[in-house]
């Protein structure tokens, strides 16, 4: 593979990063993932903006432009030759020299890493065909959901977790709700209408969830956004979950009960066709 390291594309065993960078030391940076389909990239306005976000909310600047950033996802896509996969970017806050708790002067050169993963098949994943199960565990994060660090330590605790059971991820519960799966956004349906929580710091501001949120009201679905509990998840009529990688994944088995029919229903099925058709 060809990687992007700050300015530079390199094969992937000549990218080298301190061990003194922040993001290795600290896990003090953040990323994001944006699909690429037919070699399209997808959303690319919606990740950039939370990127900036993300990076302010944390006292970084953006250390490319929007048009930078666009050139470098292009050509890794096109250097890789990816027509179904990921485009992975990571900004820390770069190499201090030494280990310290306080951030380094601002003029530290942050770290830009990037990179693709080819996904054949994404578009036509087969557990969007039968549905994936899921189990609850508690939401042991930080309460800064709303940023995307690099921090994902309990979030793969909690994607073993689920593995170890034989289900295929964790829905993350705080204060009896369901706040977000392991890395994707969570709705529910009952009665036709989709059921997701409400944007706060509590979760991730999905790019995913915000455009489809968007599709569905264009297409007279109902949408509630509130807080719902796995009791109200099991009596459901139907789950799924939204990400960059997933899209819009059914959701038919919540703490080993079975959801409506036990595969995916018109909800969500619909959903994910309408998500496709629009972003692709
Ligand atoms: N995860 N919530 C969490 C905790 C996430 O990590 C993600 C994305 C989402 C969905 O956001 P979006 O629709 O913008 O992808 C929600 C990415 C895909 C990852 O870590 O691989």
């Amino acid at each position: 593979r060809t990687v992007y390291l700050n300015g530079d594309y390199l094969p992937e065993t000549e990218a080298k990063v301190s061990i003194f960078d922040r993001g290795f030391l600290m896990g003090d940076g953040v990323y994001e993932v944006t699909s690429v389909l037919d070699g399209k990239i997808l959303e690319f306005a919606g990740h950039m903006a939370r990127l900036t976000r993300s990076l302010a909310e944390l006292g970084m600047g953006n250390p490319l432009s929007e048009e930078e950033w666009l050139e470098a996802h292009r050509q890794l896509v096109a250097r890789n030759e990816v027509t179904e996969g990921m485009v992975y970017l990571q900004v820390t806050r770069g190499n201090p020299g030494d280990r310290d708790f306080a951030y380094p002067p601002e003029d530290t050169p942050q770290t830009v890493v990037m990179f693709t993963q080819s996904k054949p098949g994404l578009a036509d994943n087969p557990q969007a065909k039968t549905g994936v199960r899921v189990i609850s565990l508690p939401d042991l994060r930080w309460s800064r959901r709303d940023i995307k660090t690099v921090q994902l330590l309990y979030p793969s605790m909690a994607k073993m977790e689920a593995k170890a059971k034989g289900v295929d991820d964790a829905w993350l519960v705080e204060d009896g709700f369901v706040t977000e799966g392991t890395s994707n956004n969570t709705y529910i349906v009952k009665d036709g209408k989709i059921i997701t929580r409400q944007l706060s710091t509590d979760i991730l501001h999905g790019i995913t969830r915000s455009s489809l949120l968007r599709y569905a009201a264009e297409a007279q679905m109902q949408i509630e956004e509130r807080p719902f509990t796995i009791a109200e998840a099991q009596a459901a009529d139907e789950a799924f979950f939204t990400s960059a990688s997933a899209f819009v994944m059914p959701v038919v088995e919540v703490d080993g009960v079975t959801l409506g029919a036990g595969k995916p229903g018109p909800v969500a099925t619909r959903l994910r066709e309408l998500y496709l058709e629009e972003s692709r």
